[in-house]
């Protein structure tokens, strides 16, 4: 028995890190980057600034965030290998299957040379490097194939954000679109030890190399209940249709006790802080190239399950308004999920650097409740 002694189902409320990375006042519904608010962050910063900010504790002087963004941008190009095994996979697998799969990839392609390198501040920044300018192409590059069409190439002229949305379709967006794309990044870029984070650092603690921890993080993030819930708001909202439908969907919900997808959270009891601000972005969307149905449907089932779910601290959380702006801007819906991947990028990898500075395995015990003492019974014997 450990000094906690009780089992906390889904370690709810058992620290399992220390961390100077991101803090969250669940209560106050605060989110600081490094101590830095997240509005702060919004306003004044990037997304690859936020990321080196994230990744290696400050943020970096002028001459510094050159040089990271130069070295991001210009390592965008996957190997043609890698491109190739993409072309192989069916057109109808999930987004994120392809991209789990890429990035375990990787680790075939980068081996670590030795055990010591994990931890050398060149590797460190070189494979920082690597994922970060990878992940999107790797994400567009899959989405053009699946239609059959040549992957677009990136264009070293662009930015990480506008970068990425011309990989989509080959059409350059607008500055506009692609700040606020840039701002959705940012936002999603950390969040202490949720289930992906914890993945990861379970993974790291086993000295594992950066692709496999970012691979087993991946795979955690899929699950609708964490990062795939995005992708579900959407489904939920189009199969909501109307304003009207909207009480009559959430009742039986509720009654069938089904989740709502998008609300709820273990830490946050009030609104989450990028809920609010994710949906000022779809709001700026809208009234600069026309309304999208999709918003009052969102804003009536904030409405009404604010009626029913407050009382119980539910609220909605960062995957509650994200699809909407993702949608405005011309994305498919299943690519939503490997967005929130492509951005926590840096979460996984600030976590993993951080765990390796003084790392100890996990392996944490279990409550047996199994039987003991079981003689083994013949296979004619059994009925
Ligand atoms: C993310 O952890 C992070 O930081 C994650 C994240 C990040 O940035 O990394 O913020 C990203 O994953 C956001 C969450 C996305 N998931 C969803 O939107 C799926 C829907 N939400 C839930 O299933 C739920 O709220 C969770 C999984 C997010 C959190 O759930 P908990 O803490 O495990 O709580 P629970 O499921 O045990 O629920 C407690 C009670 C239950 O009621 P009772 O059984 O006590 O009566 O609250 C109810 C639940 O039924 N409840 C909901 C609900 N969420 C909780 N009821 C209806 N709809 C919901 N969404």
């Amino acid at each position: 028995e450990n000094k906690l002694g009780e089992y906390m189902p889904g370690l709810e409320g058992v620290p399992a890190t220390r961390s100077n990375i991101s803090y969250i006042d669940g209560k106050q519904g605060i989110l600081e980057y490094r101590g830095i608010s997240i509005d702060e962050l919004c306003k004044h910063s990037s997304f690859l600034e936020t990321a080196f900010l994230l990744i290696f504790g400050n943020l970096p002087t002028e001459d510094e965030l050159k040089e990271f963004d130069h070295d991001v941008l210009h390592r965008r190009r996957i190997k043609y290998r890698i491109r190739d095994m993409i072309k192989s996979f069916p057109d109808n697998g999930h987004p994120m299957d392809a991209l789990q799969t890429c990035v375990s990839a990787m680790g075939l392609f980068y081996p670590i040379a030795t055990p010591k390198d994990l931890k050398s501040p060149d590797y460190i920044r070189d494979v920082t490097l690597r994922l970060l300018a990878k992940i999107p192409t790797m994400v567009a590059t899959f989405h053009m194939m699946r239609q059959g069409n040549d992957p677009v190439l990136p264009r070293d002229d662009l930015s990480y954000a506008a970068n990425f949305l011309y990989m989509l379709n080959g059409e350059e967006p607008d500055l506009f679109m692609a700040k606020i794309f840039d701002i959705c990044l940012l936002l999603h870029g950390e969040h202490t030890v949720n289930a992906s984070t914890f993945c990861a650092l379970v993974t790291a603690s086993t000295l594992s190399d950066p692709f496999s921890v970012l691979a087993a993080a991946i795979g955690t993030l899929s699950g609708p209940l964490h990062g795939g819930a995005n992708e579900q708001v959407m489904v939920m909202l189009e199969e909501i249709g109307s304003a009207e439908n909207v009480e009559a969907y959430l009742e039986g919900k509720l009654t069938r006790k089904e989740k709502i997808m998008g609300f709820g959270h273990r830490v946050y009891k009030v609104k989450d802080p990028r809920a609010i601000i994710l949906q000022g972005l779809a709001r700026e969307l809208f009234d600069k190239y026309g309304h999208d149905p999709y918003y009052e449907v969102a804003l009536r089932l904030e409405e009404v399950a604010l009626e029913k779910l407050a009382h119980r601290n539910i609220y909605p959380n960062v995957d509650f308004y994200s699809g909407l702006v993702y949608k405005k801007l011309g994305i498919p819906v299943d690519l939503f999920t490997p967005i929130f991947a492509i951005a926590r990028v840096t979460g996984w990898l600030a976590h993993w650097k951080e765990q390796l500075v003084d790392n100890r395995l996990f392996r944490p015990t279990q409550v047996y409740t199994g039987k003991r003492d079981i003689r083994y019974m013949p296979i004619a014997d059994r009925t």
